[in-house]
């Protein structure tokens, strides 16, 4: 208590708890005047351990760290040479480290906690992947609102979320915790989500820091394989991947983490043309950034430093201010600003960067206003957050096949066959990140199911998606059940006697994820096989996927009639596929990515741009662009998702406000028989520019809902933000010339008009 006493009295930065004086009241020049009294009054060594970050002695969620023992870092805490820790979790555990920084260094400087929430803290919701699919902007939000109640309560105060790499590779297992492959709604959900973490008041014990990650292009490794050199040209940079990350700036999100990959044969994480020149000075991010776990290091490993010590000198000049889990930062980089290698102003810098969202977020005004244990038991997994897991689970559903209107399900009188491990797992459904989630706490399928009393169900596993003895936990390497095909007669047995089988398959929720690329994007093990043999007995077939990856099913997709694609939903997850299967939630979901026929198509996107010999030319010989043994078609396009009800798309009208502003409206109609939703989606197509535009880009979404028979009329504004580009060189343009307009259900749209631009 004493050294804060010695802040508050020398510098007034601290204000007592129940002070009136409150972060929300401080202007932001009130913030910056205490952030420089404070900095002037630290020793080097102080300012650096304000870029450290240590794990929470040691809970990993990367390769175990190198370097320093639990009692060293014990002592660097000790000495307020540490400024943020990972993988801390609990009031108790957090208010011990909390006070040790406080109450036992010289100045008393308040830690800030980060941990991966990525879709709940305890609450687990739907992988962020399924939750894109809904499209519904409120609910994304929402959902972040709730993880971050939930994860400040739990003292934790910054989450490394949303990740927001774009992605066209169905390989790479982190595509889960993304939205999916399209830079514009990709913008849209990256924004709902970071205003959804961090509110509008960042010292309200209920908002946390948001991080955009992975700055930059990471989601575009070579062949889809986890951590893989990036090669990507400057087109896609500007217009593809760095899209979402600028529109989370303008929305003020407080860090960002850096990437593991190269770009332009320069580690992410020392690469000063991402960090230095976009982000801070062309964006003017004014928050800071964190390497990601190890990537400091990484770059010896790479071939880029030699050693740790350069490491550290070429990630500080590029603008890398906290070094996560490389111990690089604390073992170096106080030498080489002794030395006169890295000038002692760019410390200052990333300092500051970090001070300042200390304060942003109240910590200095009252280091403990995150850890209140009464609180945590409290809001920790409350009913309102189940219940809005519940909404985003169902909204996430999209449904992919159904003929004959197999679905939904009749309520009475039906012999229901269940087979399919997942349909029986109360773990897979919480995915890959999980937090602080508890091993089976998700609701199954089967229980779902079993809420509705009018049919009889019977439950064969017909095999395992997982080798019994695999070892279910983040950090391990999963074995897939590859052989074992004994369950088989039994569930072909039972498919016989029932009128329709629930098949519940796909991969296990820890088959996505951080190092979970896959070079086969099919139905895992034995599970095709079993699919197959099913039908051989039974056609009646609801297919219900569970999958973190778009997955390439061509079999599926011709013959079960009815395919729903649930993805991994979190707690809710059985209780959202069963009101989505009886018909009492009408599916809405759309696919935020491309479903391919085939691996051997991916990159397959929508937003492509035309070869000089695309399909429709040339066609009566072999020189266009396609393969001899699959076609160019995806298996679901980006946009893609039924309804148990329909809908039409007429009277699209385009109207010009000024030469720079468009209006386009369409009247959409529900022509079914049942209430339900429509993601009216708007495509553009820039037919001639100076750098080939893609053959469709989405520039506007509307979620609406419509009773039978009812018309609504959607209207979208097109100004230069949507009609414009990146140049080579970095430059936002608009040219005039002709666009095409696409409007309707999905990428496919085929109501089209065009407009001229002055
Ligand atoms: C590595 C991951 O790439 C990153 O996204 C995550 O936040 C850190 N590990 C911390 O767990």
């Amino acid at each position: 208590m004493k050294k804060v006493l010695l802040l508050v009295l020398v510098f007034g930065y601290i204000s007592c708890k129940n002070s009136t004086n409150t972060i929300k009241n401080s202007p932001k020049s009130t913030i910056e005047k205490k952030v420089d009294s404070l900095l002037n009054i630290m020793t080097l060594k102080e300012k650096v351990g304000q870029m450290n970050q240590y794990s929470g002695f040691w809970d990993a969620t990367g390769p175990t760290p190198k370097g320093g023992d639990k009692a060293a870092r014990y002592e660097d805490l000790k000495k307020g040479y540490v400024g943020s820790m990972l993988n801390v979790k609990g009031v108790k555990q957090i208010t011990a480290l909390q006070k040790i920084a406080v109450e036992e260094t010289r100045l008393g400087i308040p830690l800030i906690f980060g941990f991966d929430v990525i879709h709940g803290y305890k609450t687990i919701g739907p992988i962020p992947l399924a939750e894109s699919a809904s499209w519904d902007l409120k609910a994304i939000k929402k959902a972040a609102e709730n993880a971050a109640e939930e994860t400040a309560a739990s003292g934790i105060n910054w989450t490394f979320a949303p990740m927001i790499d774009i992605s066209r590779d169905a390989r790479w297992g982190r595509v889960m915790e993304g939205a999916g492959e399209d830079p514009f709604l990709g913008s849209k959900i990256g924004v709902a989500r970071v205003k959804g973490f961090q509110g509008e008041d960042l010292s309200s014990p209920k908002t946390i820091a948001a991080c955009a990650k992975h700055f930059a292009a990471y989601g575009f490794a070579e062949a889809g394989r986890e951590y893989n050199t990036v090669d990507i040209g400057t087109s896609t940079l500007y217009n593809i991947v760095f899209p979402p990350f600028k529109a989370v700036t303008e929305a003020d999100v407080r860090t960002f983490m850096n990437a593991f990959n190269l770009l332009n044969d320069i580690p992410a994480t020392g690469n000063e043309f991402l960090q230095r020149k976009i982000l801070k000075k062309d964006w003017n991010f004014s928050g800071f950034i964190v390497s990601d776990w190890g990537s400091i290091g990484e770059m010896v490993t790479h071939g880029y430093a030699e050693n740790n010590k350069q490491a550290t000198e070429l990630a500080v000049k590029a603008g890398s201010d906290m070094d996560m889990e490389s111990n690089a930062y604390i073992k170096e980089l106080a030498n080489l600003v002794k030395q006169g290698t890295v000038d002692e102003q760019l410390v200052d810098d990333a300092v500051k960067r970090i001070l300042r969202v200390k304060f942003e977020l109240g910590l200095f005004e009252d280091p403990y206003r995150y850890c209140d244990e009464e609180n945590e038991k409290k809001v920790v997994g409350k009913k309102t957050f189940h219940d809005d897991a519940l909404d985003i689970a169902k909204k996430s559903i999209v449904l992919l096949k159904n003929e004959n209107n197999l679905l939904p399900l009749k309520k009475e009188n039906q012999k229901i066959a269940i087979i399919g491990a997942l349909a029986n797992d109360k773990t897979s459904p919480l995915g890959n990140w999980r937090i602080a989630g508890d091993d089976g706490t998700a609701i199954s399928v089967i229980e779902g199911l079993q809420q509705y009393k009018g049919n009889s169900l019977k439950y064969a596993k017909g095999a395992d998606v997982l080798m019994p003895n695999s070892k279910l936990s983040f950090v391990n390497e999963l074995l897939i059940n590859e052989t074992d095909t004994s369950g088989f007669s039994e569930a072909i047995k039972l498919a016989k006697e029932s009128n329709v089988v629930v098949m519940v398959l796909g991969e296990h929720g820890l088959q996505t994820g951080e190092g979970r690329s896959r070079s086969n994007i099919d139905l895992p093990g034995v599970q095709q096989e079993l699919l197959e043999e099913i039908y051989k007995v039974n056609k009646n077939i609801v297919l219900v996927l569970t999958n973190g990856r778009p997955l390439a099913i061509p079999w599926a997709a011709e013959h079960i009639p009815a395919i729903v694609e649930a993805w991994q939903l979190g707690v809710q997850s059985g209780n959202a596929i069963a009101q989505v299967l009886y018909g009492d939630y009408n599916p809405s979901g759309k696919l935020p990515m491309t479903f391919p026929k085939n691996v051997g198509q991916v990159p397959i996107y929508y937003n492509h741009k035309s070869t000089g010999r695309p399909y429709g030319e040339n066609n009566d010989v072999v020189f266009w662009s396609h393969y001899i043994d699959e076609s160019n078609r995806p298996l679901y396009p980006f946009g893609f998702g039924l309804s148990y009800t329909s809908f039409s798309y007429e009277n699209l009208k385009i109207n010009k406000i000024t030469d720079r502003e468009i209006k386009v409206s369409v009247d959409l109609t529900n022509t079914g028989t049942v209430k339900g939703k429509e993601v009216t989606q708007l495509y553009i197509h820039d037919k001639y520019a100076s750098v080939v535009r893609p053959v469709r880009e989405l520039k506007g979404f509307e979620l609406v809902e419509l009773e039978p028979k009812e018309t609504k009329t959607i209207e979208f504004t097109l100004s230069e933000k949507e009609l414009g580009f990146y140049t080579n060189t970095g430059e936002f343009i608009v040219e005039p010339g002709e666009f095409n307009v696409f409007i309707g259900g999905s990428s496919n749209a085929t109501l089209t008009d065009n407009f001229n631009l002055k």
